[in-house]
């Protein structure tokens, strides 16, 4: 069976996604620097045939992070919505099959104490409403196509509207409103995981071709979240999955994020017209409020960007060396209180830093209040389709669609070091 390897290097930094079949060596601590880590197979070049424990069989593999599953609740049509929870013994993800979602992400701090960092609801029931895609896998076309609208071979396709005169995350029933069916992927010593499967119909939300989509999420024992992401489909179609959990790294529902300290690495961004769709430019964040290139807190200027509701809803381009695997670190988050600290890696060009603007403490978004949370989403760019320039989101018959994204997990030394 294939296998997509994943190695963490000597500096902690450098990623290899190793070939379809090659088998790499795993030698893990919890927290070491220059372990190696493996993520299993999210599907290689076969959607359909990621690396599963057959049904009524047990992992081959003892493994140090534990997979547990559970019923979340019933959809309307009576269809069981299971949990996963994925436990290495110092952080815990909670995921379900509604959506592909994240649920809860229980993360310590640096006394030891764990709180959920990731914004969500009690139970099934918020996530059927029409929500802020908390933790949702979105797709098939994350972020915002100008009156959904593109052409693609001669052809003009019209895309469902649900964001004003725009097309968002998807449409109306996106890839975050569908019962994704799950399995869980072979383990290893230092990592376990779960792959979700989702077959979208040509035409759905205005779509063309099938599209088989699948996402693994892994865990690994040096606090990693690995995604990886993998489409096939049988006619040119346009693709961009990407996963939509908003952070609070002090815990969700304590406060905002405003005081958390954010790098992105990323000189250029994406302004934007009033509606949220990208004039075109991609502009130098030299001088702007939109400099992340060093570490500053979220609410340090804020205030300097216009508009309604305000706040950071932008693209970023990446620009981070890639290690052999083609992925590179795209932001840092830190909560300088707890010490937590969330490192963003991904193959994706592009990510967009959404500063939880919309929220508004309403019930259906979660009640929490403005910038209660925020979003660092891999991704492409916003309205790729209608923009030439822009890297290709455009996926054949013959191709094979591969995105990884990583949420590494860690704590600042002490409280010097994270900026106090
Ligand atoms: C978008 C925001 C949107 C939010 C929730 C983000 O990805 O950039 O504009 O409000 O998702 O839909």
């Amino acid at each position: 069976m294939a296998s997509w390897t994943m190695v963490r290097g000597r500096l902690g930094t450098a990623w290899l996604i190793a070939a379809w079949g090659a088998l790499l060596l795993v030698t893990a601590g919890c927290n070491s620097k220059d372990e190696e880590i493996v993520l299993p197979p999210p599907t290689g070049n076969q959607p359909l045939e990621p690396d599963v424990v057959p049904e009524d069989e047990e992992p081959t593999v003892e493994s140090k992070v534990k997979v547990t599953a559970s019923v979340f609740g019933k959809l309307p049509d009576g269809r069981e919505v299971k949990k996963y929870t994925l436990d290495n013994g110092t952080m815990s993800v909670d995921i379900i099959e509604w959506g592909a979602t994240i649920v809860a992400m229980r993360v310590p701090d640096r006394n030891g104490k764990l709180e959920n960092v990731t914004l969500g609801f009690p139970n099934l029931e918020g996530y059927l409403q029409r929500h802020p895609y908390f933790g949702s896998t979105v797709g098939r076309y994350a972020n915002r196509i100008a009156h959904g609208k593109f052409t693609l071979q001669g052809k003009t396709y019209q895309l469902t509207l649900n964001d004003g005169p725009h097309h968002l995350h998807g449409g109306k029933e996106g890839f975050d409103h569908k019962l994704w069916s799950s399995r869980l992927t072979e383990p290893g010593e230092n990592f376990a995981g779960v792959s979700f499967d989702y077959t979208s119909p040509d035409g759905e939300e205005g779509y063309p071709g099938t599209l088989m989509a699948s996402v693994v999420y892994t865990l690994t024992t040096n606090n990693e979240l690995g995604i990886q992401f993998h489409a096939q489909t049988d006619q040119t179609t346009i693709v961009n999955l990407t996963n939509h959990a908003y952070f609070n790294l002090a815990g969700a529902g304590k406060g905002t994020i405003l005081d958390h300290r954010l790098t992105i690495v990323g000189d250029r961004y994406l302004p934007v017209d009033d509606t949220l769709i990208p004039t075109g430019e991609l502009a130098s964040v030299e001088g702007t409020p939109f400099d992340f290139r060093k570490a500053y807190a979220v609410g340090e200027r804020i205030g300097e960007l216009k508009g309604d509701p305000g706040g950071y809803d932008h693209c970023f381009v990446l620009t981070g060396k890639r290690d052999e695997a083609g992925i590179r670190l795209a932001a840092k988050l830190e909560d300088p209180a707890s010490g937590r600290i969330l490192e963003v890696l991904t193959t994706q060009p592009g990510l967009q830093f959404y500063s939880g603007n919309f929220l508004d403490g309403k019930p259906e978004n979660g009640g929490y209040p403005k910038h209660g949370g925020l979003c660092l989403e891999a991704q492409h760019y916003p309205d790729s389709p209608n923009h030439k320039d822009f890297p290709s989101v455009v996926l054949g018959p013959r191709g094979d669609y591969q995105q990884v994204i990583v949420y590494r997990f860690s704590l600042a030394e002490s409280p010097e070091s994270s900026g106090k």
